[in-house]
């Protein structure tokens, strides 16, 4: 396949979404109505009670010994004796197998329908996906928080891929038991653990000392942990929460890293996580850290959109290095992402969170279709000239307006360096 047939269909995946799920709907009108038709005019008791004898009655014949049959609407009795290969039987129950087919036609239609529609909206909502073929063998690559969600599932195809992986995660005994299914699961034993704690710029500092100490190169950098809807927490250094992790965080990291990654290249990324979640966001520079008016949604925003601002300035600070970086929508995922928001929004929500989950499960990706993207843009080839751009579904979009305003990206950047301290 193409490169640019698989773009088209990464865009007709997005653009035919809409549709598919009126297509889903429709199915699930149309069994509903079903089922209330059969329920009045046909008895559901009834029709489940024929199907139940033609099973038993089809088992009877099957057996070699007489099969012990408890139903009592039974019309012929299968105690009469082993009935396997008695022609009249099996002829009789044909008939009848082939009257309650045409009797259900409807029932049988729709039970078909809903399957082949669940099936195809499970793949459809799996979205974009990563083709390339690329080995990364004698190459490395860190993954943020990657012991659970969207980041292990990106760790292990990196690892599977051949790359030495480095999970870099807050919890060492979580990402312990991740790495150890990593390395099981891929037969890739070059996957180590290093403790990485985003919300504390000293750690960044460690971590970063570390990787610049003992490794000699580092060709993927996939900055992909986060924190969603949270109370108004702060970081170990007093930022609001959730810009102080999912943006600073990662903001030192990279930049601490960058020699590192331009002594590995020419051909060296950044991929950094953001979400479609960035379009309600705004860079609030006259109150950063959000102390005069918190909302968890609102800060969750503001930090998405710093995720794509610093990829764009990123770009054009990386021009002719040879190093290149994306941002990433990953899609809607079934994670552990919105483990804070009952917290943030009061116990209420805790009610509504299994229909969420439910929802979820139709029209979610599971967390292997969630790193496609990510993959995508660390691996595809030819994708040097989409610097700095903003990926979904493994093709580039749009991001907001305010997520393509380059005078804000370079404030931002230039506000972040002094909040982390790279400019004093
Ligand atoms: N899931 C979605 O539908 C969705 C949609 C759009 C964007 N995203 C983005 O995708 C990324 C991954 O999310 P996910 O869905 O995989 O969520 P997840 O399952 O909750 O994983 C988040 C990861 O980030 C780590 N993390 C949180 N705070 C950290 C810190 N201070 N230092 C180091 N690591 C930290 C978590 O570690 P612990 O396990 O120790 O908490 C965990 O490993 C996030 O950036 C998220 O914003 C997700």
């Amino acid at each position: 396949m193409t490169l640019s047939t698989r773009k088209a269909q990464n865009r007709l995946c997005t653009s035919l979404r809409d549709p598919l799920a009126w297509v889903c709907n429709s199915w699930i009108t149309v069994w509903g109505k079903y089922i209330e038709w059969n329920s009045q005019e046909r008895k559901w008791g009834s029709c489940c009670r024929q199907r139940a004898e033609l099973v038993v009655r089809y088992s009877a014949l099957q057996s070699p010994s007489p099969v012990i049959c408890r139903h009592d609407n039974m019309a012929s009795d299968p105690l009469a004796g082993p009935s396997g290969g008695n022609k009249e039987d099996e002829d009789q129950l044909r008939g009848d197998v082939m009257d309650w087919m045409s009797s259900h036609q409807i029932l049988i239609l729709s039970a078909v329908g809903t399957g082949v529609a669940f099936y195809a909206a499970r793949k459809y909502f799996g979205g974009g996906v990563c083709y390339s073929k690329a080995r990364l063998d004698g190459k490395t690559a860190i993954v943020t928080g990657s012991n659970t969600g969207l980041g292990k599932e990106t760790a292990r195809d990196l690892a599977r891929r051949g790359a030495r992986v480095i999970l870099a995660c807050r919890d060492v005994t979580k990402a312990e038991a991740a790495a150890e299914d990593i390395r099981k699961t891929t037969g890739n034993g070059n996957v180590v653990v290093l403790k990485l704690d985003l919300s504390s710029l000293a750690s960044v500092r460690e971590f970063a000392a570390g990787i610049n100490e003992r490794e000699d190169r580092l060709d993927i950098l996939i900055n992909n942990a986060g924190i969603m809807m949270c109370p108004q927490w702060k970081t170990k250094d007093g930022f609001e929460m959730q810009f102080g992790t999912n943006h600073l965080g990662h903001f030192l990291l990279t930049n601490l890293l960058l020699d590192l990654l331009k002594k590995s290249g020419p051909g060296s990324r950044v991929v950094t996580v953001s979400s479609t979640g960035h379009r309600w966001g705004e860079i609030h520079f006259d109150d950063i850290n959000l102390e005069k008016g918190y909302e968890p949604m609102k800060a969750y925003g503001q930090s998405k959109l710093a995720n794509i601002l610093f990829i764009r300035e990123l770009a054009k600070r990386l021009e002719g290095t040879g190093v290149t970086c994306y941002a990433v929508h990953p899609g809607g995922v079934r994670s552990d992402l919105s483990r804070y928001m009952p917290e943030a929004h009061g116990r209420w929500l805790a009610l509504v969170q299994p229909i969420v989950q439910l929802a979820m499960y139709v029209i979610g990706k599971s967390p292997e279709q969630g790193a496609q993207t990510s993959l995508h843009c660390a691996l595809q080839e030819g994708l040097e000239s989409k610097s700095g751009l903003y990926f979904s579904d493994c093709a580039p979009i749009d991001p907001s307006p305010a997520g393509q305003d380059d005078e804000v990206a370079k404030r931002l950047w230039e506000v972040s360096e002094e909040m982390v301290g790279l400019k004093q």
